[in-house]
């Protein structure tokens, strides 16, 4: 569904991407891993076409991303939740979540989202600017649900976030999956991300350094321990 082959990004005389490899299949759930600064953001913006690669290919659906806009991606089916949220402060709940919908509202689509989210429905007129970082978050992925995705790439969106919250955003991103929807996680949180993902990639210098199911990782910990620093 999503393949990245080769990708390069280099910004100003940064290499920050070197040859990245990574793919989605259809419904399946992924997560990507490594610690600060190792280019999983700047993997994501080269996904949406924020950030220009300088070699490699990007297909999703079979669709080279590199012949659409940054703005038409979306419409192929690629939702976004940047790092940070990306919710628009100035607006109400409700147009933040109607900003990328054009033609009518779909009142089923909408309901789905608000039984996903009941938070979002008590707020409807609420600036979200005013929301909490965890409601903020999950306006921004029912933002994504409100213009029908295939595929949700989430970066690391559970950090910053009380751990009561943190819970339900991941049992969220959980059905939204079960639903058909496949997800691209970024993720700090290592246990965070093999609960959701059965594949994992694990990221360094610009590269992908693993990439193999979770059940498997869960038995390397010399790996996550060399990649990730962690101890399991
Ligand atoms: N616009 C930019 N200008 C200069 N350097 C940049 C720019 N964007 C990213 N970088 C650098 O590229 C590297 C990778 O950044 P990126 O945001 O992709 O990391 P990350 O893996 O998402 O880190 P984190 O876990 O902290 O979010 C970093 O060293 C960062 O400083
Ligand atoms: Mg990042």
């Amino acid at each position: 569904m999503l393949s990245l082959k080769g990708v390069n990004v280099h910004i100003g005389k940064l290499h920050i991407l070197q040859g990245v490899n990574l793919d989605v299949k259809e419904g399946e759930s992924a997560a990507l891993l490594g610690r600060n600064g190792v280019g999983k953001t700047t993997t994501l913006r080269a996904i949406m076409g924020l950030v220009a690669k300088s070699a490699g290919a990007i297909e999703f659906n079979g669709t080279d991303l590199a012949t659409c806009q940054p703005h038409e991606i979306p419409r192929k089916g690629i939702g976004y939740v940047p790092q940070g949220r990306g919710i628009f402060p100035g607006l109400t709940v409700l147009e933040n979540l109607c900003i990328g919908v054009t033609g009518k509202p779909d009142a089923q689509l909408e309901e789905y989202v608000f039984t996903c989210f009941p938070r979002l429905k008590e707020r409807l007129k609420q600036q979200g600017s005013t929301l909490s970082g965890g409601e903020q978050q999950m306006l921004a992925i029912a933002r994504c649900l409100m213009m029908r995705p295939k595929l949700i790439i989430l970066d690391e969106p559970t950090e910053g976030i009380m751990p009561r919250l943190v819970s339900q955003i991941r049992r969220e991103i959980h059905r939204i999956n079960q639903t058909g929807i496949s997800i691209l996680l970024v993720e700090q949180n290592l246990e965070t991300a093999l609960k959701l993902c059965p594949r994992i990639f694990l990221m360094e210098k610009g590269t992908i350094v693993y990439s193999g199911a979770a059940q498997e990782l869960k038995t390397q910990p010399e790996i996550v321990h060399r990649y990730l620093g962690l101890s399991m």
